[in-house]
């Protein structure tokens, strides 16, 4: 199965959301192939006009985060419950951009993930080095700690593989270093699910675009695209969908 998931991050309005999924919904491809499964994750605002807009068609909303707590005195804060409430099917968990602004650990990671599943939320968990992690060749020590948040039996998941350096920078990770990567990544996923670990899709994330997905899809345990500036435009989005529907795993 191949993925798509459009990370809007804090960008759009509900007028540009609307003629966003207007575009999407107007295109006939959108109708075809079942073999690529699209998500987007808008802001907490636009979640419910999202959803609502693409009920019934082959696009899942996913948050792009959420509290571990159920509810509670958490002033500006939101819980998965009221993401699956808006219509999500899903939550981003570990962004660097909220490891890094937001200042989440590990260990509260841990927490939001068994919140997400609890809600029966299907959570897409990001991990990724640091340009420094890299360079010091602590990239496979970096992925392992973030995944041992796994525990020993984890329930159904999403991965993305997100280089930090690679981000918003228009500097993809080179073919080589995305397979070791993800080969690195589904071998700790086989250590914790047996058989199960290879239902978990891998996508990368980091400067995807129309014009580099297709060499993308090529790097074996790439399933799809987590994909930030570049899913802001429907044309460049369906771009991409369609480039990942021809090459159906
Ligand atoms: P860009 O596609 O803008 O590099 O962002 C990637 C990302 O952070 C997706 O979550």
């Amino acid at each position: 199965m191949r993925c798509l998931v459009a990370n809007w991050k804090m960008n759009l309005l509900s007028a540009s959301a609307g003629a966003f999924c207007d575009a999407l919904l107007a295109d006939p491809s959108l109708a075809g192939s079942s073999g690529c499964q699209l998500g987007i994750a808008p802001p907490f605002t636009l979640l419910k006009q999202v959803s609502e807009a693409v009920r019934g068609r082959r696009i899942s909303v996913f948050g792009q985060n959420a509290r571990a707590e159920a509810e509670g005195a958490y002033t500006g804060d939101i819980s998965m419950a009221m993401l699956k409430d808006a219509g999500c099917a899903g939550v981003i968990l570990g962004h660097s951009e909220r490891r890094r602004l937001g200042g989440e650990t590990d260990a509260l990671l841990a927490a939001k993930l068994q919140a997400a599943w609890d809600a029966e939320l299907l959570p897409l968990l990001c991990i990724g080095e640091t340009l420094e992690e890299r360079e010091a060749e602590q990239t496979f020590p970096v992925l392992q700690r973030q995944l041992s948040i796994l525990g020993p039996k984890p329930g159904p998941l999403w991965i993305a593989y997100e280089p930090v350096w690679a981000i918003g920078t228009g500097r993809r990770a080179e073919a080589k270093q995305i397979q070791e990567a993800h080969a690195y990544i589904r071998a700790e996923l086989m250590t914790r699910m047996d058989e199960a670990a290879w239902r978990v899709p891998i996508l990368y994330g980091g400067s995807v675009a129309p014009d580099n997905f297709a060499e993308l899809l090529q790097i074996p345990e790439v399933a799809g695209g987590l994909v930030g500036g570049a899913s802001l435009d429907p044309a460049k989005f369906m771009a991409m969908a369609k480039t990942a529907a021809k090459t159906e795993e």
